[in-house]
């Protein structure tokens, strides 16, 4: 072991398949099972979407938004398809990303993580496995890594080849990212120009607008001083991690890769790293203690999320949490909480006094997005803008109580103007959510919502509490 790195390297009676024993909910149901090993193997021998340093970078940084050093901010589609896959989306995503990050550095005076739902977010879970149509019972769709959305026999068949157009996309998109936080798109003067734009369009421009112009005056300053984008790399660099939920088990395990004797020192030789992603989350309907993914998880030495809804008791989430961090390494876990509006107030409060009372050290969450999901009358899915708001405003107002830092955001959004979640400025209305409805699985924030959010958040942050 070197430097001031800690692993939670080597748990005890592990190994890259030992999930294999345990139940694995959320699963496909493939038809010819030496399609899926033949799968497996090709996957085995392709190159690592990210790097072992890497990882370990993003580990170090969690650890500060453990002690409220850092802020984590991790945001992107539910659900990546093959079929939207192009370049100003991705671009998109990214841009929007930078924009929230610059105001929530700004409000936070703290560094903000950026890691994106992206480069592997492709499996999803599903509360029912059929779907029925006019009487036709057919697989239910689980993401693009392993079946396809269409409604007919063939495409809702689970086709391990997917697998593989699932991994070339990733890495694509891993490519493209690593190019745009070295170009212009991640220049600190080229985002705050981007956000002035946002703020003068917004109709609610005036609440805005003091932080922005604020942010200029910093801006001006420090040019004036010297430091501009062109004087100083780090203005117009950054980093953007990847990350994704850890559901598919056969495709996860192929990606594992072991630190061998030759391996830099950031590493200890003979640990296992998921090289699918930097950080892997388990799903609220995956994360059983003694369930095949949290055996999976707890061998690999990758940053984890846990999802947690009101439905965990503190007794359950200490021992998920023991049995995944043993060690106690800071960086390690981040509890992403996912309540809803109407439960955080109530069930947080239990979770953060456990938690404070055993000196778990964790990155603490708000996913606003899957507690607040609603239907319309004709049958839409949807979350409206002020329950996200709402469950953001009480995860603030909860954790310090604690003794805890709410430390972090988990949002399904796009850089894209889609009309899938209800409210915010432009006031989108269950009937506008027809014109512009594109998500395959859950409805995300557009960009004027996710950035009218930052400021929101920026405004509770900085106990601007009178606004809100
Ligand atoms: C998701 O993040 O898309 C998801 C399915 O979340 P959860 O496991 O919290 O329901
Ligand atoms: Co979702």
């Amino acid at each position: 072991m070197t430097k001031n790195i800690k692993h939670t390297f080597a748990q005890s009676g592990w190994s890259p398949d030992s999930w294999r024993a345990h139940t694995a909910l959320q699963q496909p149901i493939y038809n010819d099972i030496s399609e899926v090993r033949s799968v497996e193997s090709q996957l085995q021998s392709l190159p690592a979407l990210v790097s072992m340093a890497e990882i370990e970078q993003l580990k170090i940084k969690l650890a500060a938004a453990c002690n409220g050093e850092a802020f984590l901010l991790q945001g992107g589609d539910c659900a990546e398809t093959f079929a939207d896959f192009s370049t100003p989306s991705i671009q998109n995503l990214f841009k929007v990303l930078m924009q929230m990050a610059v105001v929530l550095t700004y409000a936070g005076r703290v560094p903000v993580i950026k890691v994106g739902r992206i480069a592997g977010q492709f499996a999803k879970p599903r509360s029912t496995n059929v779907e029925v149509r006019d009487g036709v019972s057919l697989p239910s769709f689980r993401g693009d890594i392993i079946n396809g959305i269409e409604f007919s026999a063939a495409a809702r068949q689970a086709n391990p080849q997917r697998m593989l157009q699932a991994y070339h996309q990733s890495m694509a998109t891993v490519n493209l990212l690593r190019s745009f936080t070295l170009d212009g798109l991640a220049d600190l003067h080229q985002v705050n120009a981007w956000n002035l734009d946002f703020v003068r369009a917004n109709p609610a421009c005036e609440r805005y607008k003091q932080l922005a112009d604020q942010l200029c005056d910093a801006l001006a300053f420090m040019e004036v001083c010297g430091v501009s984008s062109a004087t100083t790399p780090a203005l117009r660099q950054t980093e953007v991690f990847t990350s994704h939920e850890a559901l598919l088990l056969n495709y996860e395990q192929s990606l594992l890769q072991q630190v061998n004797s030759r391996a830099n020192t950031d590493v200890v030789t003979g640990a296992y790293y998921a090289m699918s992603a930097h950080m892997l989350w388990i799903g609220e309907r995956t994360r059983q203690l003694n369930g095949a993914h949290v055996e999976f998880l707890r061998g690999v030495q990758n940053p984890l999320g846990i999802k947690i809804s009101s439905a965990i008791e503190p007794a359950e989430l200490s021992a998920l949490i023991q049995r995944l961090n043993p060690n106690n390494i800071a960086g390690r876990i981040t509890l992403i909480s996912r309540m809803g509006a109407d439960n955080t107030a109530r069930h947080l409060p239990a979770l953060a006094q456990r938690v404070a009372s055993e000196g778990h050290k964790v990155v603490w969450s708000c996913d606003p997005m899957h507690g607040n999901t609603i239907k319309t009358a004709n049958g839409m899915k949807t979350r409206s803008f002020d329950s996200i708001m709402s469950e953001i405003e009480q995860f603030f107002a909860v954790l310090p109580a604690y003794g805890q830092y709410p430390g972090g955001l988990h949002l399904e959004m796009t850089g894209a103007h889609v009309t899938e979640c209800v409210g915010g400025a432009y006031h989108i209305s269950e009937t506008d959510l027809a014109s512009c409805y594109k998500t395959q699985c859950d409805p995300r924030l557009n960009a004027q919502q996710v950035l009218e959010l930052s400021f929101r958040v920026a405004e509770l942050i900085r106990g601007d509490t009178a606004r809100t």
